[in-house]
């Protein structure tokens, strides 16, 4: 068996973290070991350090990490060969797939792992050849421009003011994608060591982008029908984060959308604790149901951007090849924006600009085609996974791209490593929480043609019948915190 990759004892002793407990240390330290592989925090085939230097890593003996991975070993969790080493391995793949089949080759693979949909062929031509038309325009300037093209901001503020958040063309600062956004913010309103309140579940990029700008997501849990208001206040108030990351519309991953009355009290409690409420709309335009609109934007309790900072995008509603979003907050915190881009980039491509000022002058009937899309898609997956899988459960979402889907047992990250050998990607649930929640949810979007869903569902449920009957009974169950 060869590895993909292998890790020093330090670095695995740096990710194992507080492995130590009451039980005997061999057995701690397998256990730790196989919540690291369960929750995929130590990827499948990894070469684990040699015995010897784990031991020294640890501080504890060689004989402890002898009889940890020989119990590992036993369980599955660890493939071995004599002088070549150890790799992670799963149970479940051990009779899953049978000797000799490796995975499928990556054109074969059905990639579930991104909640993003295709381009809208005709209107994105149509905007391209309007954007070629413009460009000569903006020529003779030199192209940097880091709040960006007036016509774009102009043409954002008139969304978000007909979607009910009055917005002057100077709140806006235009970004590539909603990501870059959020970076942005990130690096002007937090720093390392603070902490930046988060939903759980919540967008996993965004939770990696708080990690890398050396601050701590601090999770409020989502109950399955929405939002905890008493419990964002008590982590607003004890925690004291510098900043609030709320998807507010048909969130990503659950698809659950902030009520009115709860949009006006987050904004009274982002005033009254003085914290930036960052609410990121990206999929606010994807609303699948007639009449299941979200409610105004939050945006619209706070009318001169000083308590809420709006991040948009052009990803979900158009395109992510775009590259194209915004954010929407006082001229103050724009200017101060687009001072710390400089330091990232210079401004957004020109073309793309022009491109997305195009798609949002008619934006109606392309979002319609886009909306009536994804809802047969989304139906098709429902019923699907009903037939298939019955004892995954799900609410049907209202909008957005994806259904979090409960499994009947929490081995999410086991299936999700299993699934990519029987040909179909998904992001296992621990991707989109803290500390391994989550290892109950599956997250499955549902942007691909009915076809391909059908038989990624074919294949999901092969690989559940393979993981749910293979795990060990002893095995620990990662904390679940939804
Ligand atoms: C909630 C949320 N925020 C941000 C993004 C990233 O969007 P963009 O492509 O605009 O960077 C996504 C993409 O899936 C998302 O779902």
């Amino acid at each position: 068996m060869a590895g993909d990759r292998g890790l020093s004892g330090p670095h695995l002793a740096r990710i194992l973290g507080a492995w130590r407990s009451a039980r005997p240390g061999y057995v701690a330290l397998a256990a730790g070991v196989r919540l690291l592989v369960l929750d995929g925090r130590l990827p499948l085939r990894t070469r684990l350090p040699g015995e010897r230097e784990l031991a020294a890593a640890l501080g504890v003996s060689r004989t402890t990490v002898a009889a940890a991975y020989a119990a590992l070993r036993d369980e599955g969790f660890l493939t071995s060969r004599r002088g070549a080493g150890s790799w992670t391995s799963l149970p479940a793949d051990r009779r899953a797939v049978p000797a000799g089949i490796e995975a499928p080759p990556e054109a074969d693979v059905i990639d579930m792992s991104a909640a993003a949909t295709a381009a809208p062929e005709g209107a994105l031509h149509r905007a391209l050849a309007g954007a070629v038309a413009e460009l000569p325009r903006h020529l003779p300037g030199t192209g940097y421009g880091a709040v960006g093209l007036p016509a774009l901001r102009a043409a954002i503020a008139a969304r978000l003011g007909a979607r009910g958040a009055p917005t002057a063309p100077e709140q806006v600062l235009v970004t590539a994608g909603a990501q870059h956004a959020l970076a942005l913010l990130l690096r002007v309103l937090a720093g390392p060591g603070d902490r930046v309140l988060v939903d759980h579940p919540t967008y996993p990029n965004a939770l990696d982008a708080i990690r890398a700008a050396g601050a701590r997501p601090v999770p409020v849990a989502l109950a399955p029908d929405g939002w905890d208001l008493a419990m964002l206040e008590a982590t607003l108030r004890q925690a004291a984060p510098r900043l609030a990351y709320v998807i507010a519309d048909h969130h990503n991953p659950t698809g659950l959308t902030l009520g009115a009355a709860d949009r006006e009290r987050a904004v009274a409690l982002a005033r009254a604790t003085r914290t930036p409420l960052v609410v990121d709309e990206t999929m606010a335009e994807l609303t699948l149901d007639p009449g299941a609109d979200p409610p105004a934007p939050v945006a619209a309790h706070d009318p001169a951007g000083e308590a809420v900072v709006t991040i948009g995008s052009a990803s979900k509603a158009f395109w992510a090849g775009l590259r194209i979003g915004w954010i929407r907050a006082s001229p103050t915190l724009v200017g101060r924006l687009a001072l710390a881009r400089a330091t990232l980039d210079l401004g957004s491509p020109i073309v793309e600009q022009l491109v997305a000022t195009e798609l949002l002058a008619d934006a109606e009937p392309v979002l319609a085609l886009q909306r009536s899309a994804l809802r047969g898609r989304r139906d098709a997956l429902d019923a699907a996974l009903g037939a298939a899988l019955p004892r995954w459960r799900f609410a049907v979402p209202a909008g957005g791209l994806s259904l979090w889907v409960e499994l009947d047992a929490p081995h999410s990250s086991a299936l999700a490593a299993v699934a990519d050998r029987h040909g179909v990607r998904v992001a296992a649930g621990p991707r989109f929480g803290v500390d391994g929640a989550f290892e109950r949810f599956v997250r499955l979007p549902y942007n691909l043609p009915e076809p391909l869903l059908g038989a990624a569902v074919e294949r999901l449920a092969v690989a559940w019948r393979a993981v749910a009957g293979n795990v060990p009974a002893g095995a620990p169950e990662p904390a679940l915190v939804a």
